[in-house]
């Protein structure tokens, strides 16, 4: 049983104020994990409590950090640290608001995960099996989406699409994925470096995307793969998260780097004339959260060829997934354990993509830390695919680095591979 539940304030990659959680156990088992926090947020997902005012411009968590020491902690002692789904009960009846700001979706988070930590380290199991054996999921190394170039959000919009990232569907294991990326990404920035272009990194590691157009981000990509000795579409694929509701609302979006106004049609046009010119296996967001005929669209003509991942569009919640399903709007859910606020309504949307034979992808946020949770979860799950960013900075690298090591544990035969994409042209 639990017999202590601690929030701390520590400090994401991005510099800002975040909390950690540590839970203990009656048998002295310890979980502790921290909350990331997102920079192109759904309008629809938990939200992070922050103290506003100008203290550390406004970012500070004290009143989220109060919420785990005085009110959440007193309601979880007592609870089974291996009984998830009461403990995640308990909070949302802590907090019943649909975005979670009575306690703060990030005390909610760091709580419920370090609490999924202490399950584990009681049963004396890696976590990536206490969440296979909790949720009777077989396990298996994820296929990792990785950014090559940030955009969007994460680079001051220097570029408005938000992700220029590669998939490497065709490798034999989990390790030549990360070697074909290192590839690609140093060809990346030598293409970069020879034209005067490079600038350093957005946030999430991937090169700061200096380019005339956000077509010639897709340009250079291509180009990189086949500096790095790849043919374009064969082994490696190009994935990209579009970020539509960061320029557009109500069915208008503008590009602003092509100063461009553009109606849903004309965005969908012009995503698929991308398609049919680029080796591109997935895309997020192709519109605005708010767009639902717009993904339906988009679905309808491009869904029987790449993946179609709803992030800000589905924001982790099963209802959601249900109902875009009975829409035929996506093909795919990003599963963010913070934008749903906690592991089990995580899992719940988790299952809805399961049940309607979607694809899945656990994914970090762009503001992350040293907590590997994630790498843990897409595997336990067996989702087949993780997005974590770049590959590059630690906050990162963690991750993969903790797949690795997950690797060792679960066999290398377990390598989800291309089989993740079926259903796309590569699959
Ligand atoms: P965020 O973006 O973590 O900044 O919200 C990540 C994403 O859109 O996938
Ligand atoms: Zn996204």
């Amino acid at each position: 049983a639990i017999t202590s539940v601690r929030g701390r304030r520590v400090w994401d990659s991005r510099g800002n104020p975040t909390l950690e959680v540590d839970v203990i156990l009656e048998d002295g088992s310890l979980g502790r994990a921290i909350a990331p926090a997102g920079a192109s947020r759904g309008t629809r997902e938990a939200v992070d409590l922050r103290d506003g005012g100008s203290n550390l411009r406004g970012m500070d968590v004290a009143q989220a950090l109060e919420s785990i020491n005085k009110t959440i902690a007193p309601e979880l002692v007592g609870l089974s640290a291996n009984n998830q789904s009461a403990v995640d009960d308990r909070l949302l009846e802590l907090d019943p608001s649909p975005i979670k700001e009575t306690l703060g979706g990030n005390a909610m988070v760091a709580t419920s995960l370090a609490v999924l930590h202490a399950g584990a380290a009681s049963a004396k199991k890696p976590l990536w099996r206490h969440v296979a054996d909790l949720y009777d999921q077989t396990p298996s190394i994820p296929l990792p989406e990785i950014q090559i170039f940030g955009g969007g959000a994460h680079a001051g919009r220097r570029v408005d699409i938000q992700d220029f990232m590669i998939m490497v569907p065709g490798a034999q294991s989990f390790d030549e994925v990360l070697e074909i990326t290192n590839e690609v990404y140093f060809a990346a920035g030598d293409i970069m470096a020879s034209k005067g272009r490079l600038a350093g990194v957005a946030d999430e590691g991937g090169w700061w995307p200096v380019f005339d157009s956000n077509e010639e981000a897709l340009e250079t990509l291509v180009k990189a793969i086949e500096k790095a000795g790849e043919k374009p579409g064969a082994r490696v694929a190009i994935s990209l998260d579009i970020a539509a509701s960061e320029f557009g609302q109500n069915g208008k979006y503008r590009l602003a780097l092509e100063d461009k106004a553009m109606d849903s049609a004309e965005l969908i046009d012009l995503l698929g004339n991308w398609i049919d010119t680029y080796p591109i296996v997935s895309i997020e967001d192709p519109v605005g959260e708010d767009d639902t005929d717009g993904m339906i669209e988009f679905t309808k003509r491009f869904g029987e060829r790449v993946q179609i991942i709803g992030d800000d569009y589905l924001v982790t919640n099963a209802n959601l997934v249900e109902a875009a399903n009975a829409d035929r709007a996506c093909n795919a859910v990003l599963i963010k354990v913070n934008q749903a606020g906690t592991v089990s309504e995580a899992v719940d949307a988790f299952a809805a993509a399961k049940k309607s034979d979607w694809g899945a992808i656990v994914s970090a946020r762009s503001g992350e830390t040293e907590d590997v949770s994630i790498s843990h979860l897409a595997t336990g799950l067996g989702c087949g695919q993780l997005k974590v960013g770049s590959f590059t900075r630690s906050e990162r690298m963690v991750k993969w680095n903790e797949c690795l090591r997950i690797q060792e544990q679960l066999g290398s035969g377990t390598f989800a591979a291309g089989s993740a994409l079926k259903g796309t042209w590569w699959g």
